[in-house]
This record gives structure tokens, C-alpha cells and sequence, in this order.
């Protein structure tokens, strides 16, 4: 595969958080392996901060499910739907989300998952029913997935990213206080906002997070095993070696076929 620099991601991410049927694409940039991965793995592995570099390698957007349950919480007007309300609730138990609305939700963002750039889905699919429904949707797409990436961890390691981790209410911008630090204690380097500790980061909602990976984790490997899509990666180290681990992975893996960029005929 060809290097390519990395390109830096549109800023703007309402398309995906807001369901928005346009999106700003990076300007001048040309994308040249689009690839369209979703990312697997437990609470605290680490998939939004891969999700966060592989993106801007694609130059695409990290897409969160998680995300827009919190973007919907933090803007008032879009979680007023009872079926909001609900996962809201189930979401700060440490529960997951139905799978009807989850994937509604889906449904209501196609236009992400037809980005020219690629995508990185992060926390979506959780489910093999989930699995399989992005499967149908991207077949009438025409976008079919790549790769599901699954990311490792011993759970004490899990538990230690979890309990340091810190996140900007404003820009969303992760840290951690003992691997990734702010610069001034407790405040984001990129807005100054006073960083916070996430809801379901309380170690009762942790409890259940790992409880419901764990019910739903092997399946839905099995299921991205079996149609040979699955790849595995450790992820012990900084966030940086592992994304090169990562990337190195998907080159090889795509060496001989590595994913073109849609014509404009075809989109
Ligand atoms: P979601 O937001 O997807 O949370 P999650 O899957 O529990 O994962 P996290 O965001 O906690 O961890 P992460 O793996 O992204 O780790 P991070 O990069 O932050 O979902 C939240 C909830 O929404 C769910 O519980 C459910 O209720 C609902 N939901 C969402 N999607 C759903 C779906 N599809 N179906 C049903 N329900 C759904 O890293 C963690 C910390 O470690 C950070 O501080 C980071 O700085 C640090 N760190 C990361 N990598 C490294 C490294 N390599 N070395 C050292 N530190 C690191």
C-alpha cells in the first residue's frame, strides 16, 4: 500500500451526532484506502482513542454511538424522545442501549457510513443482531466492512484506564491522569473547560459495563471470525505504538487488496 500523510479530520461532527444528512469533508484532501473498520473490545481498551488516530489517518470522523447518547444528554432539545430518555437511563447504569434504538439510530446517520474517507465505528455493533443489521445496511450501501478490530486487555489494566480517565465536557478531548495528562491540572489543553470524570465511570456502572461485555463479547467475535473479518490486537502500550500496530496490521493484512476510493460514479 502506498504511504499517505495523515490527513487531519473535518472538525465537524454534528453529520454523525446530530444526524445531519451533510457533513464537511476535509478540503483538498483525497482519500486512497478508505477503509471501513468497527472496533471492538472492553470498556477502558482504549477503542476511542484508537478510533480518535485511525480516523485521522482516514481522514474520516470517529463515529461513537456512545458519543451521540452523550451529545444527546448534553443538548437538551434531542433527548426529550421517550426512547432517548430511556437509553439515557440505561446508559448511565452501565446497561446497553436496545438494539432497536441503537440501530435507529444507525439508520438515521447512513450518510456517514457512506463517507468516501471511510469510517471507524467505535462501540457499535455490541450485539451479533446489531452485527448483522450493519451488515444488511451496508450491503444496500454498497460499503461493505473491512475488518472488526478487537482490542485486548487484562481487566486490572481496564480497570486502571477507566478510573484515570478524564474527558473535556466541551470538545470531548480525552485524557488520563497518569498516562495522558492535561498540562494544568484538571482543565483541557485545547478549551480550558474543567475536565470530568464520565457518569458510568463510577465503579458501580463499571461493574455492569464489564458484566454486559462480557454477555455479548464472544458471540459477536465469533460472528466477525467466522466470515474471516476478525482482527486482534493487543492493546498493552502507549496509544501510540498500539495505532502502529494497528495500522501495520491492516496493511498487511490488505497488501494485496488494499481498499480503493469510490469512483463518483459509484457513490
Ligand atoms: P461507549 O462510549 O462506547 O463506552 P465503552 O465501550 O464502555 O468504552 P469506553 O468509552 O469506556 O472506553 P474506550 O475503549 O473507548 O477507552 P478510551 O479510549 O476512552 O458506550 C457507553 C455506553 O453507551 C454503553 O455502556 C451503553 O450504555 C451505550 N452504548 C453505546 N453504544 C452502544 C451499542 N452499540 N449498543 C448498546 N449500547 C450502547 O480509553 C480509556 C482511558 O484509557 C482514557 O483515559 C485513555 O486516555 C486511556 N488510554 C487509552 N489507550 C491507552 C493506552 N494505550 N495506554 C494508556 N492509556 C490509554
Amino acid at each position: 500500500m502506498t504511504e499517505k500523510p495523515i490527513i487531519a479530520p473535518p472538525a465537524d461532527r454534528s453529520a454523525w451526532l446530530e444526524a445531519r444528512p451533510a457533513c464537511l469533508e476535509p478540503p483538498g484532501a483525497t482519500p486512497r484506502h478508505p477503509f471501513r473498520l468497527v472496533l471492538l473490545g472492553p470498556p477502558g481498551v482504549g477503542k476511542g482513542t484508537q478510533a480518535a488516530r485511525i480516523s485521522a489517518w482516514l481522514g474520516a470522523c470517529p463515529l461513537s454511538t456512545g458519543d451521540v447518547f452523550r451529545h444527546a444528554k448534553a443538548t437538551e432539545t434531542t433527548c426529550c424522545s421517550p426512547a432517548m430518555t430511556k437509553a439515557l437511563e440505561k446508559m448511565s447504569r452501565g446497561e446497553l442501549v436496545d438494539d432497536a434504538i441503537v440501530l435507529d439510530l444507525i439508520r438515521e446517520r447512513t450518510t456517514c457510513l457512506r463517507c468516501g474517507f471511510g469510517f471507524c465505528l467505535d462501540g457499535f455493533p455490541r450485539t451479533v443482531e446489531q452485527a448483522r443489521r450493519l451488515d444488511v445496511l451496508l450491503a444496500e450501501l454498497n460499503r461493505p466492512l473491512h475488518a472488526a478490530v478487537d482490542f485486548t486487555l487484562p481487566r486490572e489494566k481496564l480497570l486502571r484506564r477507566l478510573s484515570g480517565r478524564r474527558t473535556c465536557p466541551k470538545c470531548r478531548r480525552g485524557y488520563h491522569l497518569e498516562t495522558s495528562p492535561p498540562r494544568r491540572e484538571d482543565h483541557c489543553d485545547d478549551c480550558g473547560e474543567v475536565l470530568q470524570i464520565r457518569e458510568d465511570d463510577r465503579p458501580e456502572a463499571v461493574a455492569v459495563r464489564l458484566e454486559a461485555y462480557a454477555a455479548t463479547a464472544d458471540p459477536l467475535l465469533a460472528y466477525y471470525e467466522a466470515s474471516g473479518r476478525l482482527i486482534r490486537i493487543e492493546a498493552e502500550k502507549s496509544p501510540e505504538a498500539v495505532f502502529r500496530r494497528t495500522v501495520r496490521t491492516l496493511r498487511a493484512r490488505f497488501k494485496e487488496a488494499p481498499p480503493e476510493p469510490w469512483k463518483q460514479s459509484e457513490t
